[in-house]
C-alpha cells in the first residue's frame, strides 16, 4: 500500500521557557491511500495536535511530514494551503458556518474561493453531495434552521467539495446524540469505502470499532496500536469489545 501520510518522529512544542511543553514527544506514523485510521487517548495526550501537525494546519517543531512525496515543511504557504483545500478534507466536532449565508452556500464557500472554478458547477456539486449525505431539501435554510445531525451532514459535504484523498476528523460526532452519531458514522464509512482515508479522533469505542487501525495516545506519543480485520457492515459489538480491551491496556 502507497502512503498517503507519513509523519517521522514529529515533536510539537508550546511556549517559551520556563513554559516550554511538549505537545507531541516524537511521534511516528504512517496513513495508507484508502485507509481508515482511529485516534483515541486522554484529553491533552496531543490527538488534536497530531491531527493538525499531520495535515498541515500547524507547524512542527521537529521531524517532518510528507503527504505522499510531497514534504510539506518544503512548500511555501500558499502551495500547503492550495494542497489543504484540494487534497484534504475538514471535519470538527461544530461545522463552522457563516450565518449570513444558507446551507447550500456554506457548503459551497470553500470551493468557490478557488476563483476559478463554474459556480454552477460547484453548486450542482453540492446539491449532489446534500442528496447522498441525507440532507435534501435543506439547501435555503438558515444554518441556525437545522439540526446538529443535518449541520455535521453538510459540514462532511463541505469537507467533500474538492473530492478529497484524506479526510480528518476531530471528534465528528462528539456533540451528537448515540443515534445520530451512528448515521454520521455509517455515512464516513461509506465516504472511506468510496477511497477517501480518514483520520478520526474520537473517545467512543464505538466509533472507533470501524476503523481499520487505532492509535492509541499518551503524553504526546502513540503507546499503542491495534489493527482490525476491514470493516464490512456486521461485528460492530465484537470489534467495539476489542477496541475497549485496547484503550485499557493503553491506560485509557
Ligand atoms: N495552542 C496551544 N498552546 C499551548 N499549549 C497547547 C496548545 N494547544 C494544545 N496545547 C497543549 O498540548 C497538549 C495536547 O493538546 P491537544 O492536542 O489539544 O490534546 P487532545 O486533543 O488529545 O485533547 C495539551 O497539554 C495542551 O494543553
Ligand atoms: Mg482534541
Amino acid at each position: 500500500m502507497r502512503s498517503i501520510i507519513t509523519g517521522t518522529h514529529i515533536v510539537k512544542t508550546y511556549g517559551k521557557g520556563a513554559e516550554q511543553a511538549n505537545a507531541l514527544n516524537g511521534i511516528d506514523v504512517e496513513i495508507a491511500e484508502g485507509e481508515f485510521v482511529a485516534v483515541m487517548g486522554p484529553s491533552g495526550s496531543g490527538k488534536t495536535t497530531l491531527l493538525f501537525a499531520l495535515s498541515g494546519m500547524d507547524e512542527i517543531t521537529e521531524g517532518n511530514v510528507r503527504f505522499g512525496d510531497t514534504e510539506l515543511a518544503g512548500l511555501r504557504e500558499t502551495a500547503l494551503a492550495d494542497l489543504r483545500r484540494t487534497r484534504m478534507g475538514f471535519i470538527f466536532q461544530q461545522p463552522t458556518m457563516l450565518r449570513n449565508l444558507n446551507l447550500l452556500d456554506n457548503i459551497m464557500l470553500p470551493a468557490v474561493q478557488d476563483g476559478k472554478r463554474n459556480t454552477a458547477e460547484l453548486a450542482s456539486k453540492a446539491r449532489q453531495l446534500m442528496i447522498q449525505t441525507g440532507i435534501a431539501g435543506l439547501e435555503d435554510r438558515d444554518t441556525t434552521e437545522v439540526s446538529g445531525g443535518q449541520l455535521q451532514r453538510a459540514g462532511i459535504c463541505r469537507a467533500l467539495m474538492n473530492t478529497p484523498e484524506i479526510l480528518f476528523a476531530d471528534e465528528p460526532t462528539g456533540a451528537l446524540n448515540s443515534k445520530t452519531a451512528e448515521e454520521i458514522m455509517e455515512l464516513l464509512v461509506a465516504i472511506n469505502q468510496a477511497g477517501t482515508a480518514i483520520m478520526l479522533v474520537t473517545h467512543d469505542a464505538r466509533v472507533a470499532a470501524r476503523a481499520d487501525r487505532v492509535l492509541f495516545t499518551g503524553d504526546g506519543k502513540i503507546v499503542s496500536g491495534l489493527t482490525l480485520p476491514r470493516f464490512s457492515g456486521g461485528d460492530l459489538e465484537a470489534r467495539g469489545e476489542k477496541v475497549l480491551a485496547g484503550m485499557a491496556a493503553a491506560g485509557i
